[in-house]
């Protein structure tokens, strides 16, 4: 999904971008096009594939109706490829089937998160706090599709351009904090409490640690909340006072999201004998990008500021590829590439990756994230900034050039991703 209608379309759009040295040269309904692709198809399916992988054996039981789990890779996958199409250019029957294909994914989440909670009722083993980030993760994974399908429908049937610029206005930026703060961050947060020590050595979560995870995980959970309540509030009433409310709860978000990820400590020494460039260094690479990511946010009206602007869309958009690429896709290629099922007399040698797709991925990063926010000071940064997206995209393909074989020859003699990860969840000590 990321190589072609994710990251793939998205490097081509980043070169339009860059050929007319102008953010909007793409139309919105292509912009949002490749970012479904990326939120269903490449976060999203890794959310489910792991989650029903992984969680039953967190609680100690089965997944209930394995099958009809295994029916939701074919069913999103269909729709993210049928609203890729339809979505981007949402002209006559297109704007239907682009709502029909959404309404599809609306349909799988729900039914992904409904296996997981009748599946958790018959939990065995004791909650945990991660247990809260997770739940906390599927419901925003409900409510944030929802508020993507009314978005969809409203975008790609809007009256006129008025009508289509005052819903991204609002609606926009609280959906991809939904998203990307709700369901994206939440889940990383309670996956990492689960699986960071056993698969990669961080400090063992002890009873001061789950106790710091739990008292963070409401005011957290209420950031976000505040973050996509107020800004549509913010934008209806044009109201001064609620437009500060909005930038105090980006600093509450930033900050519990600082705290809760410091409670991981992935720069304190392993306990596991890794190579140097084990997948540990995406994660460590990936909580630099999360601080980047947060300290923009905060300072993203400073900017505007500072610039005299109302809102510099190169700042926004740097800070949101910081957080999406930087954090959510080095964490994902790390814990895909830890659990994957490796040759079992690889050993120490087996735990490595390639240095090519960590240096691409975060000096494409880099490029981006610097270069666009350069775009509001002069053109020329329009060149590096478009570079970047191939820079990215050559990243992505070298870890899957990597990956994919193992994936493909899983099974005998290869460790089984199931078996490594048990292992490792089973080896983290823990106290309530
Ligand atoms: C890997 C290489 C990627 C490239 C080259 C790329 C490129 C782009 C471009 C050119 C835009 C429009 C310009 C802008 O708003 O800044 C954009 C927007 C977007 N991208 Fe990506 N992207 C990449 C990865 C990702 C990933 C991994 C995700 C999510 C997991 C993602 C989600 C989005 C979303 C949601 C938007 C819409 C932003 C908004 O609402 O304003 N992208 N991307």
């Amino acid at each position: 999904m990321t190589l072609t209608a994710g990251a793939g379309w998205g490097a081509w759009l980043l070169i339009r971008i860059a050929v007319a040295r102008d953010l909007t040269a793409p139309s919105i309904f292509e912009v949002n096009a490749h970012g479904q692709a990326q939120i269903y198809g490449w976060m999203g399916l890794f959310i489910v594939g792991f989650a029903l992988q992984m969680f039953p054996s967190f609680w100690g039981t089965r997944l209930v109706a394995p099958r009809l789990g295994r029916a939701l890779l074919p069913t999103m996958a269909g729709a993210v490829l049928l609203r890729s199409v339809a979505e981007a250019r949402p002209a006559g029957r297109f704007a239907e089937l682009a709502v029909a294909a959404g309404a599809v994914q609306l349909a799988v989440v729900v039914t992904f998160v409904a296996l997981l909670v009748l599946t958790a009722r018959r939990h065995t083993s004791p909650w945990r706090a991660a247990d809260r980030y997770l739940a906390a993760g599927l419901a925003w994974f409900v409510l944030s599709s929802v508020l993507d399908l009314r978005h969809l429908a409203r975008t790609v049937g809007a009256a006129g351009r008025e009508a289509l610029l005052a819903e991204i206005a609002t609606w926009q930026l609280p959906l991809r904090d939904l998203q990307i703060h709700g369901l994206a961050l939440s889940m990383i947060l309670g996956v990492s409490l689960r699986v960071l020590p056993g698969l990669f050595g961080t400090p063992v979560i002890d009873a001061g640690r789950e106790r710091r995870a739990r008292r963070l995980f409401w005011p957290l959970q209420l950031a976000i909340l505040a973050e996509a309540v107020l800004f549509p509030l913010a934008m209806v009433t044009k109201s001064p006072p609620v437009f500060v409310g909005f930038w105090v709860a980006t600093v509450g978000f930033a900050v519990t999201a600082v705290l809760a990820a410091a409670n991981l400590r992935v720069f304190a020494r392993s306990r596991l004998d890794l190579p140097s460039l084990s997948p540990l260094a995406f994660v460590r690479a990936a909580h630099v990008w999360l601080g980047v990511s947060l300290a923009m946010l905060v300072a993203g009206p400073l900017w505007s500021r500072l610039l005299d602007l109302p809102f510099s869309h190169a700042w926004h958009g740097a800070t949101r590829h910081s957080i999406t690429v930087g954090f959510v896709s080095l964490m994902m290629i790390a814990v895909a590439s830890r659990i994957a099922p490796r040759p079992a007399e690889s050993g120490f040698a087996g735990a490595a990756l390639p240095l090519a797709p960590f240096v691409l991925l975060n000096l494409g990063c880099a490029l981006r994230v610097t270069q666009q926010v350069a775009t509001d000071l002069t053109p020329e940064a329009f060149l590096p900034a478009g570079a970047s997206g191939l820079i990215e995209l050559a990243g992505l393909t070298w870890w899957a050039a990597w990956i994919v074989p193992r994936l493909v020859r899983a099974g005998q003699p290869f460790a089984t991703a199931r078996a490594t990860l048990t292992r490792a969840t089973a080896s983290t000590p823990h106290e309530r």
